[in-house]
């Protein structure tokens, strides 16, 4: 019974939206409203280990777009939601640092693994999109490789990015975003609303608009392009690679 209690208690202090509590004080038991203090932590342990075991099988084809979205960085890189690492050997010697950033324990000691044999130095932290552990202004270029879908808030998410990017820098996205085939994106929304989707893809969701998203946010699209994740009848389509730019 206490169990539970605790249960119910733990359940209410997600539900609640933070806005509402005022600053970052710590919670009380019966504050009229409640939330978590900051995006929860990301654990997907089964997830993590099967990325970790296909990403690499089916990234012989998908290789030429993460190439593609790398190319031509130089300076400081932030790469959010690094995974495994598939993104370090893609980047340019041009590059002097990149830092990775990967909630996912399994996947950052991956990603730790990946980074000693990359041809730039890669330095893997652990850290949450939604809250960089990283100064003003500190980044030449930021990475965003099929995290977007993820995050618990995209909005905070694009607010960080251009927080941490120097004036002038920008990011590289590579992000699924939802169909413009209203049939497709109505099975992208299903596959979310079951918690399907999101269950089977460590908090994935394939009906983001995630392209509006990234318009609406402080940074400007300087280019887009589309592509496809083969098999195209996949949810996870259609891929958009893509730069944005904090103002100079
Ligand atoms: C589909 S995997 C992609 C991994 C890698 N970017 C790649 O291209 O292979 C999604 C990644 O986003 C990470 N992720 C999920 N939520 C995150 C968050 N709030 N902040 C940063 N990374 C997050 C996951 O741990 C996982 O590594």
């Amino acid at each position: 019974m206490r169990c539970a209690q605790k249960r119910c208690a733990a359940a209410q202090a997600v539900l609640i939206p933070a806005a509402r509590l005022p600053g970052r004080r710590r919670l009380r038991h019966n504050d009229p409203v409640t939330t978590t203090l900051g995006p929860s932590p990301v654990h997907h342990p089964i997830f993590a280990r099967l990325w970790s075991a296909l990403s690499r099988f089916g990234d012989e084809g998908f290789a030429r777009y993460r190439a593609e979205l790398v190319a031509g960085l130089s300076g400081r890189v932030l790469e959010i939601g690094a995974g495994n690492g598939l993104n370090f050997t893609h980047y340019p010697t041009a590059v002097t640092e990149v830092v990775a950033v990967e909630p996912e324990e399994f996947l950052r000691g991956k990603a730790m693994a990946a980074a000693a044999a990359a041809p730039v130095p890669v330095r893997v932290i652990d850290g949450q999109a939604e809250s960089l552990p990283c100064e003003d202004g500190s980044f030449d270029a930021a990475v965003s490789c099929l995290v977007l879908c993820s995050v618990s808030d995209q909005r905070r998410v694009l607010s960080e990015l251009h927080r941490v990017l120097a004036p002038g820098g920008q990011l590289r996205f590579l992000e699924h975003v939802r169909s413009s085939s209203p049939r497709m994106a109505a099975v992208q929304r299903g596959l979310d609303r079951s918690g399907a989707w999101p269950l089977i893809g460590g908090g994935c969701h394939c009906s983001r608009e995630t392209l509006a998203t990234i318009a609406g946010s402080p940074l400007r699209i300087e280019a887009q392009r589309e592509k496809v994740f083969p098999p195209a009848w996949l949810p996870v389509n259609p891929i958009v690679i893509g730069t944005a730019r904090r103002s100079g």
